[in-house]
């Protein structure tokens, strides 16, 4: 049996710091399922549909990545997928905080189904979606922060809006 992992996250966009954690992930396990958040806390900025297209362009020369989407519980995801391992990176203490409260209600949910840490990288630690939207909306470069094609849908965006 594939030994799988579920990446779940918003990615609205991916960052480096996503790719990273997904890269690692991959000398791990046999086999990473990115898994896209259809709603969120927050309206997404990006859709669903063209953060899985920006997802499936970054990872496509990684035949063990697979690119996926979710609505609803992520738990309840991961069942139907029959995966029972879920990995989230985490970035500082304020990330710690919030992925305890969420692991220990997903445990709730589902004693089954397991969270498990990685430490982001110390470099991009600094690395939010937040933070790259607005260096974005604000002129900025934030070529060492995103993939390429992060960069590129971004600006199309903005020049949608403006
Ligand atoms: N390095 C740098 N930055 C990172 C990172 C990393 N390794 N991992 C995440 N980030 C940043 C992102 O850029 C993002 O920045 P932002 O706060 O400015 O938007 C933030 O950390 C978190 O983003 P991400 O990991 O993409 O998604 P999320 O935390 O919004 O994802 C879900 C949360 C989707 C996993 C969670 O809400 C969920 O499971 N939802 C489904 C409903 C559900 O089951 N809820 C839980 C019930 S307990």
């Amino acid at each position: 049996m594939k030994n799988t992992v579920i990446c779940p996250g918003t990615f609205d966009p991916p960052t480096n710091g996503h790719i990273n954690i997904v890269e690692r992930a991959l000398k791990i396990f046999d086999h990473v399922i990115v898994a896209v958040a259809v709603q969120s806390t927050k309206p997404p900025y990006f859709t669903a549909a063209e953060r899985v297209g920006m997802l499936k362009t970054i990872f496509e020369n990684h035949p063990n990545v697979e690119i996926d989407q979710f609505d609803g519980l992520m738990v309840e995801y991961a069942r139907r997928r029959n995966v029972h391992k879920i990995l989230r990176g985490i970035r500082n203490v304020s990330d710690y905080e919030f992925e305890n409260q969420m692991m220990l209600a997903n445990r709730a949910l589902t004693p089954d189904i397991d969270t498990l840490f990685m430490m982001t990288e110390g470099q991009l630690s600094h690395v939010s979606s937040t933070i790259i939207r607005e260096i974005v909306r604000l002129g900025g470069n934030v070529s060492s922060m995103v993939h390429p094609v992060v960069e590129v849908k971004l600006k199309e965006k903005l020049n949608k809006e403006s």
